[in-house]
């Protein structure tokens, strides 16, 4: 498959926050987003960027047991921790709102069978205590041009 990848570093928390929001502004209804990458490499912390660009108002965060979380904002966003359904293939029936708003997938490895066709991949790694290296990949063409955009000031 043909696509186009990005690479970032943040060094702050504060600045993947702020990425965040950047990418979070390119988004357009219906939009899924996986988020790769280990315990504390910043997937929550992005995904509050995507929420303030969304000017949803509650704190995001995961708490352990919850797998789906759906804030209010300009857009709906749906927020998808699927850490705990490990392999489990259990379907949270989500593409049947996921076009209203905006879908975001903490560990897309144990939901990849719910994956839509098109979508973003954001990989974040841990370089040292401040700093990540975030990594945007779009799946198929139709994110192509956005992922082009996200470096660009
Ligand atoms: N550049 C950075 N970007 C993001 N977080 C950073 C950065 N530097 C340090 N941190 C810290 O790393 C942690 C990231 O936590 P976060 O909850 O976003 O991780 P996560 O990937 O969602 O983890 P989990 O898989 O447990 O859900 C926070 O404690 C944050 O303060
Ligand atoms: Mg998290």
């Amino acid at each position: 498959m043909r696509y186009t990848e990005m690479v970032m570093i943040t060094a702050s928390e504060k600045e993947t926050i702020e990425l965040g929001e950047k990418f979070g502004k390119l988004l357009e209804k219906g939009t899924t987003v996986a988020l790769n990458g280990d315990l504390a490499s910043g997937k929550t912390t992005f995904t509050k960027g995507i929420g303030k660009a969304l000017n949803v108002t509650k704190v995001i965060n995961s708490p352990t047991f919850t797998i789906l979380k759906i804030y209010n904002g300009d857009l709906p966003l749906y927020h998808i921790d699927a850490y705990r359904l490990e392999n489990n293939d259990y379907d949270l029936g989500l593409n049947e709102y996921e076009e209203e708003g905006i879908t975001v997938i903490e560990w897309p490895q144990y939901y990849k069978n719910y994956l839509p066709k098109e979508f973003i991949e954001v990989n974040f790694r841990h370089i040292n205590d401040n700093e990540r290296e975030i990594n945007f990949i779009s799946h198929g063409d139709k994110y192509k041009k956005l992922v082009e955009e996200i470096s660009q000031e």
